[in-house]
């Protein structure tokens, strides 16, 4: 997507400084960004620190993933994230942002047994957390829940392919949608959740030839993580993208070693402070 507005330099507060205040970003600009055959960038996000850096460097969606369980919370995965654990990060990051559309993910077991009991959640994650939509895992069997969710006024961004949520079910993290009969049912869930309403679908962990089938099928974008380069955009989990952990899977480039620079600045500062060298004078009060 473009930037209709350039997103200001970092930490130039904006609005009453003379610096414009970037358009927020929002359903129509997804469906625009298809037709225009302009890649759609989505990160996630899980404080107002890192919010704040991804929208000023023009990143569309901010993703409050569940894997905030895994990245942040220090949980083996995803399952065990509550909805009282997702509402701060999401209004962190939700206050930071000026531009992207925050997506908060609706976290396992807050959901899936109705499209009310979706809705009760997601007006938590709107109202609570600011959220402008939200994400929520499954094919067909949510489509009832993106129908009414998108009927009350709340934008849902789908998930297909590997859905963390039900690692149990799949038997770990699999490639999904591999053969032609696997290949097709994964279309037609994206199909049945277009119809539903959702404004656009995550394809985590698809074979890029089917990945690309269903951004061909659909009139929403697909957003894929490890899905090839046959998506309308794609999303990675900031800290893969970022080189925070010694392990990142495959299909996460490492952008950069942000891990490493912060390792550096605390080895540094912890010298500094052993050898009496910080505080200087600059940092002290006279008086
Ligand atoms: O929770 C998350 O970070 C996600 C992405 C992997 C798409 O769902």
């Amino acid at each position: 997507m473009s930037e209709q507005t350039p997103a200001p330099a970092p930490s130039q507060p904006g609005g009453s400084s003379g610096v414009p205040v970037p358009k927020r970003v929002r359903v129509h600009h997804l469906v625009q960004s298809k037709e225009r055959g302009e890649q759609i960038t989505m990160l996630t996000a899980y404080d107002a620190v890192t919010g704040r850096i991804f929208d000023e460097a023009g990143i569309d969606m901010l993703l409050v993933g569940d894997s905030i369980g895994n990245t942040m919370l220090g949980y083996s995965g995803t399952i065990p994230v509550t909805v009282d654990e997702m509402i701060p990060p999401v209004r962190a990051v939700a206050s930071a942002s000026r531009r992207a559309m925050v997506v908060a993910d609706l976290p396992f077991g807050s959901y899936e047994d109705s499209p009310q009991h979706a809705f009760a959640t997601a007006v938590r994650m709107m109202k609570e957390g600011g959220a402008h939509a939200v994400k929520l895992e499954g094919g067909r069997r949510v489509a009832a829940h993106v129908q009414l969710l998108t009927d009350s006024g709340i934008p849902v961004v789908g998930h297909l392919g590997f859905t963390p949520q039900s690692e149990n079910v799949l038997g770990g993290a699999r490639v999904q949608g591999r053969g032609d009969e696997a290949a097709e049912r994964l279309v037609q869930d994206a199909v049945a959740l277009q119809e539903a309403g959702a404004v656009a679908v995550v394809l985590e962990m698809v074979p890029a030839p089917v990945a690309a089938r269903a951004t061909e099928v659909l009139h929403i974008p697909t957003i894929g993580i490890g899905a090839g380069d046959g998506c309308d955009g794609q999303v990675l989990v900031w800290t893969d993208m970022a080189g925070m952990t010694a392990w990142a899977p495959r299909f996460a480039k490492k952008f950069g070693d942000v891990g490493g620079a912060l390792y550096t600045a605390a080895r540094t500062y912890a010298q500094a402070v052993r050898e009496r060298t910080f505080p200087g004078p600059e940092h002290s009060f006279a008086e």
